[in-house]
């Protein structure tokens, strides 16, 4: 099981001006913790509160659906392209590069036993997309198009480019079997193209938003077919879930990391630092900043108030940004929280040779140690000085890197990220400040019933307040 270690919070570490008085907070807010995650979990299911994610690692049906769609393809395909963004991406994204090899798309088909390489396009850059498709065979190709709503436009003209590619180079009754589409179930425009064009099909269920999609087929599908294991990401979220639904705030990690990072933000710390200490890992923290901000970061509170709230989430991976943002962390204003993510047992480690450099006593202190020792040694001494410096830190532990694990790690930061929200008492699971910018769009690139939005998106006027 994952673990959190929130004592570098404590007053006794960090001080007074800039720690939290752990037991006393845990005491003062133990009834209403143990009312926000009862009525999480009574009201999951309840249709229009966007929280059947917490369903998702239970879902059986799913998993076989998509285990047999993989098996169906197995073999056909070299290359696999996810066309996504944001929540349809980050999630998938974070979870290949947690459990692939590294280099797994530099491996040869028999080390990925004929399993395809990942690419991801997030981006309307035609230098990106024109470049991979210059690399790829459109025989040998599958695109995965998500997007729940269908009418993204960043993913949407993807698809089109990707399409038309392989329109271009394929015998028309061929192309459908290039193409995979997750999707609502019934809205959006994607599911009638879909069923139009005879694609396989995957649903983003009801009530699941972007960011909280990873373990629907929007991320799982990804996952599936280059081979992670379902059942252990199941099975990691399943085993976490007992400990979640802890009403007594000793027990429950996601309770207790939500109100730290809720009264450090009343104290100041609005700036949330997500620091993993892994390569493999270092996907989760742009996922992790998109599901922070984009949950917390709001205008209006429930009760309709204006309240511009939300701590900006930062993205960092150790130890590279020891070489660039320590420096600020560590000196610079007393404005932020850490989150270390560390990695009990890496899967390889690497003796440095012991016969290199021997003689020059300023390396010589290398030699013959584990690189891993190096990579602990780096995050306990960064963490030792951030403590030293009053900047109040906690740390995740995941045994290993591995499915069971990983899911354990996103799942936590999701039902924290819930528990917030309450905490903040804003809505978690909307994002009215994206539909604005999509809108503006739609309007500079001509779509019918955005014109009067034009001058708006152009800059000609400005409308105070949005
Ligand atoms: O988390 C979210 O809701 C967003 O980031 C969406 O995932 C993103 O805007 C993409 O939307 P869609 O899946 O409808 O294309």
């Amino acid at each position: 099981m994952i673990k959190l270690d929130y004592r570098n919070v404590g007053l006794d570490k960090v001080g007074n001006e800039d720690g939290l008085a752990i037991q006393q907070s845990f005491e003062q807010y133990q009834d209403q913790m143990a009312a926000v995650v009862k009525e999480l979990y009574e009201t999951k299911d309840q249709a229009g509160g966007w929280k059947r994610w917490m369903n998702l690692g239970y879902d059986t049906q799913l998993r076989k659906e998509l285990e047999a769609y993989a098996t169906s393809v197995a073999g056909q395909f070299d290359d696999m392209v996810v066309l996504g963004i944001g929540g349809s991406s980050l999630g998938g994204y974070a979870l290949l590069r947690a459990l692939l090899h590294p280099y797994w798309n530099q491996l040869s088909d028999e080390k990925r036993q004929g399993r395809p390489r990942y690419h991801f396009v997030e981006n309307v850059d035609g230098d990106q997309i024109a470049g991979l498709l210059d690399v790829l065979n459109p025989e040998r190709t599958l695109f995965v198009v998500i997007s729940k709503s269908g009418t993204t436009a960043e993913t949407m003209c993807a698809f089109m480019i990707a399409k038309a590619w392989l329109e271009n180079a394929l015998k028309a009754d061929e192309v459908a079997r290039h193409i995979v589409a997750v999707t609502d179930a019934k809205a959006g425009i994607l599911r009638p193209i879909a069923m139009q064009e005879g694609y396989q099909t995957f649903e983003v269920p009801d009530d699941v938003g972007g960011r909280f999609s990873v373990f629907s087929a929007v991320g799982l599908l990804p996952a599936v077919l280059c081979g992670v294991s379902l059942v252990d990401i199941q099975k990691g979220i399943q085993d976490l879930d007992t400990v979640l639904q802890e009403s007594s705030l000793e027990k429950n990690p996601a309770a207790q990391g939500a109100l730290i990072q809720y009264l450090l933000y009343q104290r100041g710390k609005i700036n949330s630092v997500f620091m993993p200490y892994s390569y493999r890992l270092s996907s989760v923290s742009d996922w992790f900043v998109q599901l922070w901000a984009e949950s917390l970061g709001k205008k209006h509170d429930l009760g309709g108030r204006v309240v511009h709230v939300g701590p900006t989430p930062i993205r960092a991976v150790g130890v590279t940004d020891q070489h660039s943002q320590v420096q600020l962390f560590n000196e610079g204003p007393h404005d932020k929280v850490f989150t270390f993510i560390e990695v009990g047992q890496f899967d390889r480690d690497i003796e440095i040779p012991a016969n290199q450099f021997s003689d020059v006593p300023d390396l010589n202190y290398l030699n013959g140690k584990p690189i891993g020792r190096l990579m602990n040694a780096e995050f306990e001494s960064t963490r030792a000085c951030l403590t030293g410096n009053r900047r109040p830190n906690m740390t995740i532990t995941l045994p290993r890197v591995d499915a069971y694990h990983f899911a354990q790690l996103l799942y936590l930061l999701e039902v924290q990220t819930a528990i917030a929200g309450a905490l903040f008492q804003i809505d978690p699971f909307d994002q009215p400040g994206v539909e604005l910018a999509k809108k503006y769009t739609y309007a500079l690139m001509g779509r019918k019933g955005y014109e009067e939005l034009v001058p708006l998106a152009k800059g000609e006027k400005v409308q105070v307040g949005v």
